[in-house]
């Protein structure tokens, strides 16, 4: 199959904006799949209520068929047909955040194709604030269906390109409106429960969920140790993961990371660092060695983290090393999505040693 690649890039020519998001619209109408950039992430959509449609999505990411869908829409009102009632705390969440990047676990509607909500009696309905994103959604005239745009299991895309290498051929089209500002998904809460509950930590934090709510939950499952099943199907799958073998350093254990990838480094082993500027001013020059440094502060890291990881990918990273943030914040999506990318190998320091939470064997380069 030609993949369509529409240029709406900040700097192209502004005034194509409007053909192309018909063009596109077209295209989902008729049952295509068409790649399209929110706040967060790049989606790749279909036409939401036409199951044969969806189905495309499943086949273009090769996505596990028991992990439901988002559905966008482009007005709050738009949620109505979607679902047999919202709760109190849903509205009250649409008013507080959207358009944004917050997914409502809601009861579904008889609308609802299976495909989009693989088999359960709930959907995730979300608007996002992105003005391709709203525009393509007006142009359609229906809720898109839409996934992250990467092949399963691979990081999140956050620019057109990354998209493009991973769909190419294999969906209609993909519209480039430059990169996502967020950099991690949205949040998904579900709003059928007595307390809310967080099924994937993303763009709107805990504490601006608690602040409009009172009290919210975390899914306990979301921690990765235990026997708990996550309520997000999709959060059970190893995501967002680089080909290197990956070491997640938390706390104290990040200021050991420079002395570790030294090491791995002299050992011939290509050694991807993921850090801040802090920790990447105190690394050594070396051959092997692969610095990616996001910056400051944890906003940044949540902008760059898919494309560095990728970035690792293409430079064939053996090795990665990668500093922890703290938990607050934007921190709780990130270290979410970093614990997962690091399949829970994660190294902290003990008695002034580093070791690794029960189940993980640490490289003997980063035993003495
Ligand atoms: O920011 C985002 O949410 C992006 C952009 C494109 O909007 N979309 C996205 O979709 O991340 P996806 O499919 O990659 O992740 C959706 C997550 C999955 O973990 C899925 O299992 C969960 O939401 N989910 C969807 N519907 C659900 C439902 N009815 N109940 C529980 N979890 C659900
Ligand atoms: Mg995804």
């Amino acid at each position: 199959m030609q993949t369509i690649y529409w240029n709406l890039h900040a700097d192209a020519d502004s005034d194509n904006k409007a053909e192309v998001l018909q063009a596109a619209g077209r295209l989902l109408r008729q049952g295509e799949v068409v790649a399209f950039p929110t706040e967060t992430v790049y989606g790749l959509g279909a036409d939401g209520l036409n199951g044969a449609a969806v189905a495309k999505i499943f086949a273009a990411k090769g996505r596990p068929a028991d992990n439901p869908l988002i559905l966008h829409i482009a007005r709050k009102e738009d949620i109505l047909p979607l679902t047999s009632g919202l709760t109190a705390n849903a509205r009250a969440l649409m008013e507080a955040f959207w358009p944004g990047p917050l997914t409502l676990i809601v009861d579904k509607s008889q609308l609802i194709p299976d495909e989009v909500s693989a088999g359960l009696a709930t959907v995730g309905v979300r608007m996002p604030s992105h003005p391709v994103a709203a525009g393509l959604i007006a142009a359609t005239g229906r809720p898109i269906a839409a996934p992250s745009a990467n092949i399963s299991g691979k990081p999140s895309p956050t620019d057109a390109q990354a998209v493009w290498d991973d769909m190419q051929g294999k969906i209609a089209g993909i519209i480039d409106g430059g990169s996502c500002g967020i950099g991690v998904e949205s949040t998904v809460v579900d709003t059928t429960a007595a307390v809310p509950m967080i099924l994937r930590p993303g763009g709107i934090t805990r504490e601006m969920l608690e602040a409009v709510l009172g009290a919210v939950e975390v899914d306990p499952a979301l921690g990765g140790q235990g026997d708990f099943k996550p309520k997000a199907p999709g959060m059970k799958y190893r995501h967002y993961a680089p080909q290197a073998a990956m070491y997640l350093f938390e706390g104290e254990a990040a200021m050991q990371i420079p002395a570790v990838a030294a090491k791995a480094a002299a050992q011939g082993i290509r050694t991807g660092v993921l850090c801040s500027e802090k920790i990447a001013a105190q690394l050594p020059q070396a051959e092997n060695m692969l610095v990616s440094a996001w910056g400051q502060d944890t906003q940044a890291l949540a902008e760059k983290l898919y494309s560095l990881l990728r970035g690792f990918d293409k430079q064939q990273a053996e090795l990665i090393v990668a500093e922890g943030v703290g938990e607050d914040g934007l921190g709780l999506a990130v270290m979410n999505r970093l614990r997962k990318a690091a399949g829970y190998q994660i190294v902290t320091v003990s008695d002034g040693r580093l070791c690794a939470k029960s189940g993980t064997l640490l490289p003997e380069f980063m035993l003495k």
